[in-house]
């Protein structure tokens, strides 16, 4: 406790251990070091077998040392926060302030409505006065079907809310509850338990049967007056804007069945026509500020994505005390949760848990002020969202909102506000720049936090042992890789873009900071480093070509030395934020996988946009369903290949040379000259190794999840074309070097 009473609602800690991090980062880097000096060192002169593969693998190494420094950002100083919400309920209970939360929706075929109203359920069951509390659906496909949903999703509240209550139950997503209490068989289940499956599986089965005709059916239409605003409706991208209010939290008769005040629950769909751009979810996220700040206006603003449900009833309350803390609190713009799955299996086949990033890098990056806003699971004061700039020495202003009555009635209230969410209201305004989230990059989500920690406010990560929402996590590689490719083609284009971290940002945010979201800005980057080197050390085994130092020689104990201990401590770290050994395994094949494939094409597409080619190999939502026997590979931890793409032909060329060179090689492993290369050798039997599952899906498996045809038959061409391209550009260097030469002899 301070001297003047101070008592912090949030504490932080620094990390243990990090003098020794530090040590040991130090000593790689010496090895790094070394490893650049052999190369310059022992270049092959002009002329020679291998110069020019020789510099294209010291340009490679080049470029890991520098994306290793710039991952130590990330390592250099984690902190790690801890919350007091009894402090929170003592002192300000009564002065608590409205919170608005936006569920965002785009497709009812791929995010299934009984999925959103799950989140939007667990959402309105937090811990916290329902008065104050208000939830918005935005759904960008329009769809009757999940207004339909919501309706019914009101309705089932008004019992499931006193429920939760009364039971104390956790989760609150319904669905996600009653799978847990089915796995513990409770034979003395309580009488209300059962009357709240019964209510939620009629609910189920009627949605389940809306969704059969395909269109508006006469018998749910009579249901609520709001299904009118589909007369007008043509498709999903061309209706007018339908904005309804289910549940008016205001008026005291909105009730559940216990007597007890409700959350405000809105439905909107923004308007939209065939010749506006509609700016995905930044665009969905902007109407809702807008319709929000009309019904409720709440000071803070939490917005999920439609799969990620509540695990936590508490954690408005968390994210509370970060804001109001008196000291801290005033230089907070928002508070990032980690964004945490449901379905992962033990051993992450896709490594989808994102296990590094949650449990250390964010950590590191909230120790240089705060980490990237990843566009779920995130708090945000609403008024720094619309572009108030930081100022120092503001105090915490949160207006308890008085009761007063509203004038207009409900349906003026939707009528009057509806114009907020239409195709034109932006033109001409600061929408999508200076104000809400920023439009024109597929990762508005990370240039909008970073602007945000530009204007000088801070962020913060905050991480709690049992997680704060629980999400869908990609089932397939095809859905894995897209989704990273969109993933790092935004990271990538901020990087290019005039918000670049690199320069944009520069003086306006931490050092450390910067370097921490250059680690991603460069992720695509990464890609033509690694694929070369996954390629061409494995070629130049097939045609002798030493690359690496031999044994015998003291320059071997750098490579020894970076490689054995960078990739031990990062399996110690995978394991120690909760991972397996084969996992971590797995891990690092997604890692080569991404690299070669989603990367690339990350890379390659930004590449040739910039240069004025449009170029757009795909965008597609990745599916939040799976089909059953997809399903069950999952589970079964196989790897899902399916569909054709060209990102699985990559790979599998790829993994093809490799293998090819590693059958070329054990013809030729006697000579004696080869038995000097051996990091060459095990860099080649590594990849083989680690693409053993590839060449499963290739050639072994006979299931409806195999390599399609398509893919392999390219690949095998390839692979086998590959050597021979390799001939030809070496005899074309040769040539040109012999021209350099032949140049410098003539006088
Ligand atoms: C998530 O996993 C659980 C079991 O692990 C399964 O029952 C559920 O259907 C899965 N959901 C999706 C959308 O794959
Ligand atoms: C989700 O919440 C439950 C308690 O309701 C907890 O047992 C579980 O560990 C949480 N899940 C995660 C992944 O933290």
């Amino acid at each position: 406790m301070g001297n003047d009473g101070y008592v912090p609602l949030f504490e932080t800690k620094k990390a243990k251990g990090i003098a020794l991090y530090r040590l040991f980062a130090a000593s790689v880097f010496v090895g790094i070091c070394f490893i650049w000096a052999y190369r310059v060192s022992h270049i092959p002169r002009n002329g020679e077998d291998g110069r020019w593969v020789w510099i294209g693998l010291f340009a490679a190494e080049v470029w890991f040392g520098f994306y290793w420094l710039l991952t130590q950002a990330l390592r250099w100083n984690p902190i790690y926060r801890h919350t007091f919400k009894d402090r929170l309920s003592r002192r300000y209970e009564n002065k608590l302030p409205g919170v608005d939360i936006f569920v965002c929706t785009a497709d009812p075929l791929i995010e299934p409505p009984m999925m959103v109203i799950n989140t939007v359920l667990s959402v309105m069951a937090y811990d916290y006065p329902k008065e104050k509390l208000s939830v918005y659906l935005s759904d960008d496909a329009g769809s009757y079907l999940t207004f339909y949903a919501l309706l019914e999703a009101s309705e089932f509240a008004k019992h499931w809310i006193p429920f939760c209550k009364k039971f104390n139950v956790e989760p609150r997503s319904p669905a996600a509850y009653f799978k847990s209490i089915s796995d513990s068989h409770d034979s003395n289940e309580p009488k209300e338990l059962a009357t709240v499956k019964k209510l939620y599986k009629d609910m189920e089965n009627r949605i389940g049967a809306a969704a059969k005709p395909g269109c508006l059916s006469e018998e749910i239409r009579p249901k609520h007056k709001g299904f009118s605003q589909w007369d007008s409706y043509v498709s999903q991208r061309d209706h007018d804007t339908m904005l309804q209010i289910l549940i008016d939290g205001k008026d005291p008769i909105a009730t559940d069945v216990e007597g007890c005040r409700l959350p405000t629950v809105v439905y909107l769909a923004r308007e939209k026509r065939p010749q506006h751009f509609h700016n995905f979810k930044a665009g969905a996220m902007n109407a809702l500020i807008r319709i929000s700040s009309k019904i409720s206006n709440g000071q803070i603003i939490l917005n999920v994505d439609c799969d990620m449900y509540s695990n936590n009833s508490h954690s408005v309350r968390d994210a509370l005390c970060f804001f109001m803390d008196e000291k801290k609190g005033p230089e907070i713009a928002y508070v990032q949760f980690p964004q945490n799955f449901d379905n992962i299996t033990k051993n992450e086949v896709y490594s989808n848990s994102m296990r590094v990033i949650n449990e250390v890098e964010f950590h590191g990056l909230d120790g240089y002020g705060g980490p990237l806003y990843i566009g779920t699971g995130c708090f945000h004061r609403r008024d720094t969202l619309c572009g108030r700039k930081f100022s120092q020495g503001s105090k915490n202003e949160f207006k308890i909102e008085k009761n007063a009555e509203r004038e207009e009635t409900i349906h003026e209230l939707e009528e009057n506000s509806k114009d907020l969410a239409n195709c034109t209201y932006e033109e001409n305004t600061d929408w999508g720049k200076e104000m809400g989230l920023k439009y024109g990059c597929p990762v508005e989500d990370v240039i909008t936090g970073l602007s945000i920690q530009s204007r000088g406010w801070k962020s913060v990560y905050y991480n709690p042992a049992r997680k704060a929402f629980l999400g869908v996590a990609t089932t397939t590689l095809g859905q894995t890789l897209v989704q990273h490719k969109r993933w790092s083609e935004g990271d990538f284009q901020i990087l290019l873009s005039k918000y670049s971290p690199a320069w944009y940002a520069k003086g306006k945010i931490s050092l450390g900071l910067q370097l921490g979201y250059c680690c991603y800005c460069f992720w695509a980057s990464n890609s033509l480093p690694v694929l070369y080197y996954s390629i061409v050390p494995s070629l130049s085994l097939l045609r002798g070509i030493s690359l690496f130092p031999q044994l015998s020689t003291p320059w071997f104990i750098p490579f020894a030395y970076v490689i054995f201990s960078t990739y031990t401590y990062s399996l110690a770290e995978f394991l120690w934020s909760g991972g397996t050994v084969l996992g971590w395994w797995n891990d690092q094949r997604i890692w080569l996988y991404k690299r070669t494939s989603s990367y690339l094409f990350a890379f390659t597409d930004t590449i040739a946009n910039s240069l004025g080619f449009s170029a757009d190999s795909g965008f597609v939502i990745t599916a939040k369903v799976s089909e059953h026997d997809v399903h069950n590979r999952y589970l079964k931890e196989i790897l899902e290949f399916g569909a054709s793409s060209p990102m699985f032909t990559m790979l599998a060329t790829s993994g093809l040379v490799n293998l090819l060179c590693l059958a070329g090689l054990l013809k030729k492993v006697f000579i004696a000259e080869y038995q000097m290369m051996v990091l060459q050798i095990l860099l080649c039997s590594l990849l083989v190794l680690i693409n053993w599952p590839l060449y499963q899906g290739l050639f072994l498996r006979k299931d409806n999840g195999k390599m399609p045809s398509s893919s392999a038959i390219k690949s095998i061409v390839f692979a086998l074309l590959v050597p021979a391209l390799c001939s030809c550009i070496n005899f074309v260097l040769y040539f040109f070097s012999d021209f350099v030469l032949l140049c410098n002899l003539i006088p």
